[in-house]
């Protein structure tokens, strides 16, 4: 694993260095494997970088028609609900580009059966294999995707590419989430963590993670170590009780 840390001084910059990331690792990706399969998070960052990536200065810089967009969790809502992270993709980026709808793959958050849902998830990722990127984000818990703290999830996602835990914290919505096997497997991850409400636990986390040390069970998001390059962005703020 290739690591990267890098801080910025405001949450603007950080989004402004992750869509530049983003549209490197999507035109290195076209260039050379003809296409881009990335999968989207969660979370007020991400929706502000989907917000970036939608404006004219970096949208014209991506070929949408060989851009493949997954999803790493989903919660389990009618994808028209304010809490589906769907409808957050949607109207913040997918709405706003010219990719292909049939290049789109959405979770089935509002599934009657979800662990059906996560099967026929895990095989469309199997079938693709390794994501080019996967953006993730922290909760203040040190969760990442939908893979908490404690979650008996933590174990039996180890054997599976979906797993269907149920959020322990506010929305307490029953989710589908990419296990870490999967995560790791991918070329490049980027998470994105901004605020005042991290710096705690990025003073914890982030020791673990220049160590190549694993928590899972506390702090899940130190489980994430794939196999290609690790990116996390921070700003000041997330990152000023580690001495960054
Ligand atoms: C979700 C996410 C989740 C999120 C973190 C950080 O759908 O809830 O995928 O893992 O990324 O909780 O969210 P914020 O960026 O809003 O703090």
């Amino acid at each position: 694993m290739k690591l990267e840390i890098e801080v910025r001084a405001t949450t603007e910059e950080v989004v402004e260095a992750a869509a530049k990331l983003f549209v490197q690792v999507a035109q290195q990706s076209v260039r050379e494997r003809g296409r881009f399969l990335v999968a989207l998070s969660g979370g007020s960052t991400p929706r502000a970088l989907h917000q970036k990536l939608a404006s004219e200065e970096y949208r014209k810089q991506i070929d949408w028609e060989n851009t493949e967009i997954f999803f790493g969790d989903e919660r389990a809502v009618a994808s028209d609900d304010e809490r589906s992270n769907a409808r957050m993709a949607r109207e913040s980026l997918l709405d706003s580009v010219p990719v292909p709808p049939h290049n789109v793959h959405f979770m089935r958050g509002a599934a009657t059966d979800l662990n059906d849902a996560a099967r026929e998830y895990g095989l469309l990722l199997q079938e693709v294999g390794s994501l080019d990127l996967i953006l993730l984000g922290m909760g203040d818990d040190g969760h990442t995707a939908s893979l908490f703290p404690h979650s008996p999830q933590l174990q039996e996602a180890k054997h599976r590419c979906v797993a269907t835990p149920v959020s322990p914290t506010e929305p307490f919505l029953p989710r589908l989430t990419m296990t870490f096997p999967f995560l790791n497997s991918a070329r490049n991850v980027l998470i994105l963590v901004t605020g005042k409400s991290k710096a705690e636990r990025i003073s914890q986390v982030l020791p673990l993670v220049k160590s190549s040390t694993r928590n899972a069970e506390e702090l899940p998001i130190t489980n994430v170590q794939p196999e290609g390059t690790l990116t996390w962005l921070l700003d000041e703020v997330a990152g000023s009780l580690t001495g960054l």
